[in-house]
């Protein structure tokens, strides 16, 4: 069986309480739940993780090159700054899948760059939660 983690990065364990208006109201647990039951119907194993600190992001990262098939990443603030997390991705070697739930490219000039697009397999930006269930459905089908 084919695995795949998605990791989350900074502020999103506050997801269902963090500005509502711009990420909407279902918490990380429904994310996880989501993520889980796509899981499933894929028939694929599932490891789901958030941190708010960059060193354990990239530990997760390194420790999946010897348990992972794919990464599904919502990098949240660290698409934007971190050449670290970009360095763990190319250095494990494995396939990327990038997922914002908003459409960073309709908000702030400095949430347009990202510093992992250009290693991902695929970017998935502003379908809401969704995002993640397509990232999955497409890392899923490449493996
Ligand atoms: C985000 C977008 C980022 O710009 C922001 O810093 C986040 C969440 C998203 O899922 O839309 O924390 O990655």
């Amino acid at each position: 069986m084919k695995t795949i983690y998605v990791l989350n990065g900074p502020n999103l364990n506050l997801l269902g309480t963090r500005e509502p208006e711009t990420y909407g109201s279902d918490t990380l647990e429904t994310v996880e739940k989501l993520c889980r039951d796509t899981a499933a119907e894929l028939d694929i194993a599932l490891e789901f993780r958030q941190t708010n600190h960059e060193g354990e992001m990239i530990d997760w990262i390194q420790q999946a090159r010897l348990q992972a098939d794919a990464l599904v990443i919502n990098p949240a603030a660290w698409t934007h700054t971190s050449v670290a997390i970009r360095d763990a991705v190319t250095g494990v070697a494995l396939p990327l899948w990038e997922v914002h739930i908003t459409n960073v490219h309709k908000r702030e000039a400095f949430r347009h760059h990202s510093f992992l697009s250009d290693v991902a397999q695929g970017v998935i930006c502003g379908y809401g939660i969704r995002g993640y269930r397509y990232a999955l459905i497409e890392a899923a089908r490449s493996l």
